[in-house]
């Protein structure tokens, strides 16, 4: 890849707008907010963004401060407390495109693989049948 990792080309400022858009549209969908902490404790949201940010970070080939801050992400694992359904994941990945739609720093090309690459994890994730 010419022109580097995903990490590089999207960088720091633009991947926290991102989350930030992103976990607004979580928050403002119930049947996927319910599953969140912040749907209890809004303040919450703030810690699931930043865990979502450290994990990105490493996850796009830039500095791998998931890891560094909590140890092996296993995240199938740590989703499993949570009833990931088809439909949730589903919404979870609606979501994501609209907040890649909504920061323009981030280019076409590079939104596309993104959203590839963050199909994959979503499917993955799916624990549950039913909500
Ligand atoms: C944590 C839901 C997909 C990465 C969580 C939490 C929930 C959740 C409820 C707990 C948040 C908290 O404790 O603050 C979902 C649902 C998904 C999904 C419904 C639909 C498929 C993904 C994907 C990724 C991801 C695709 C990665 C690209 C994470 C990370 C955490 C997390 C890194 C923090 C884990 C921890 O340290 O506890 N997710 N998630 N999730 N999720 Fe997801």
């Amino acid at each position: 890849e010419l022109r580097g990792t995903l990490y590089d080309r999207i960088g720091p400022e633009a991947l926290r707008s991102l989350l930030e858009r992103f976990y607004a549209r979580v928050a403002e969908t119930p049947e996927l907010a319910e599953v969140f902490p912040g749907s209890r404790d809004s303040s919450l949201w703030a810690t699931t963004l930043e865990k979502q940010f450290a994990f990105m970070s490493g996850f796009l080939g830039g500095p791998p401060l998931y890891h560094q801050r909590y140890g092996n992400p296993m995240l199938r694992a740590r989703h499993l407390p949570f009833a990931v359904t088809p439909d949730r994941a589903h919404t979870w990945l609606a979501c994501m495109q609209a907040a890649l739609q909504a920061t323009p720093e981030i280019d076409h090309d590079t939104a596309a693989e993104l959203y590839m690459a963050l199909s994959r994890v979503a499917q993955h994730m799916v624990n549950s049948s039913e909500s």
